[in-house]
């Protein structure tokens, strides 16, 4: 029996209850995921928070403590990792430098017992090149490669036993920022054009943000939120979140009143801000400490004597710093009392007459829709 979802999507990997410890360390505690088949799931968080750890136990390079794992619906506690439909790829990827790039690719099948006919490794070799867009590059020694054709050389290896699921521990951490970029597209059409469930390791935002249809955000060994991209960004469950999973200013206070959705925070300086709260997090009550966080790209800037409309959340400040980053600017503003605020400014609003220097006395203001209420834990 495999396991079904409601609307009826399949699930190819489940985590339930699956506890890790190493002697005193819990590694992964009590964690509860399902990854639906086909699609690019990713584990985020700090480094020692549990990714690798989780992937191991998909892999079964490690066993739980407690609780189970399945993989297409069958509980895999046990079973050896040669004997489980999943590849992993390496965050070094422990390419073989004496063996060309073919007997790298090759290496897995010619393993095999029984080991398939030459022909077959030849034609399985030759696929799984063009699917790395390596073709071509067979004969080439591994240290002639770049780092981003190594990377694909990986890949390539690890598809080549045909997985349903293919493990990717930091696959990207060695390369530099444009080549990363790279090849975050590269896996991501990889991905779509094999279609096999993707799962991926990183404690980079930016990069899970980018590729993933969704995100499990890890902390000491813990789930504290998954979700699509988007629900993890519009909606963190709490401040640990937020701060994740793109740039946001926190004003911290205390919950003063709650009415509906709409929640009041009164802040050190005596400020009031409303907010709301945010769908996914546990109702906040009076007198609970709560952060109102406001994304960057929601606040204006004007100058320090305009008016502003009167629902809007004013505060007074001096830009310390302008960042001109193409499609936007990014400001840096001194408040008092709340410190430095991060403002992003997109281009078309950046004319001549509307932009700022350091120096200059400016408000910064948001509307109260933007603005998220969130518990402080
Ligand atoms: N084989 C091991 N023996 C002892 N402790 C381990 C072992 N593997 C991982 N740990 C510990 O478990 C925690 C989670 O590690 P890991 O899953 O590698 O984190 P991440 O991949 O998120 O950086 C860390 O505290 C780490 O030191
Ligand atoms: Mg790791």
């Amino acid at each position: 029996m495999r396991n079904q979802t409601s609307d009826s999507r399949e699930i190819d990997i489940e985590f339930r209850a699956v506890t890790k410890r190493y002697d005193d360390i819990l590694a992964v505690d009590n964690v509860s995921l399902t990854v639906e088949r086909g699609s690019f799931f990713s584990f985020l968080g700090p480094s020692g928070c549990g990714k690798t750890t989780s992937l191991r136990l998909i892999a079964g390079f490690d066993q739980p403590t407690k609780g189970d794992v399945f993989i297409g619906g069958a509980s895999v506690v046990g079973v050896p990792s040669h004997k489980r439909p999943v590849n992993m790829v390496f965050q070094q990827y422990a390419l073989f430098p004496h063996m060309d790039v073919t007997e790298n690719i090759g290496y897995g099948l010619r393993q095999r017992n029984p080991k398939p006919a030459k022909q077959e490794i030849i034609k399985r070799v030759d696929e799984a090149l063009e699917m790395v867009r390596l073709s071509g590059f067979g004969k080439r020694r591994v240290w002639e490669l770049s780092g981003g054709q190594q990377q694909r050389v990986a890949l390539a290896r690890a598809l080549i036993n045909r997985p349903t699921c293919l493990l990717l521990d930091e696959p990207l951490a060695a390369l530099d920022r444009k080549l990363r970029r790279e090849m975050q597209i590269e896996l991501q059409t990889l991905q779509r054009e094999v279609g096999i469930t993707f799962i991926l390791v990183t404690h980079d935002q930016e990069e899970a943000l980018s590729m993933s249809d969704r995100i499990c955000i890890m902390r000491e060994g813990q789930i504290i939120q998954s979700g699509s991209p988007r629900e993890l960004y519009d909606e963190p469950v709490n401040k640990y979140v937020a701060d994740f999973v793109g740039k946001t200013n926190f004003f911290r206070g205390e919950v003063v009143d709650v009415s509906g959705p709409c929640i009041s925070v009164k802040t050190e300086s005596g400020q009031v801000l409303v907010g709301k709260q945010s769908k996914s997090a546990p109702a906040l009550a009076i007198k609970s400490k709560a952060s109102v966080a406001v994304r960057p790209e929601m606040i204006s800037i004007c100058a320090a004597d305009q008016r502003i409309n009167s629902k809007d959340v004013t505060i007074q400040g001096q830009v310390m710093n302008r960042i001109f980053l193409g499609e936007h600017s990014e400001y840096l503003i001194a408040t008092e009392g709340y410190g430095d605020v991060m403002v992003l400014s997109p281009k078309a609003i950046e004319s001549d007459s509307r932009s700022f220097a350091p120096g200059d006395h400016v408000s910064i203001s948001w509307g109260p829709e933007v603005a998220l209420v969130l518990g402080d834990t």
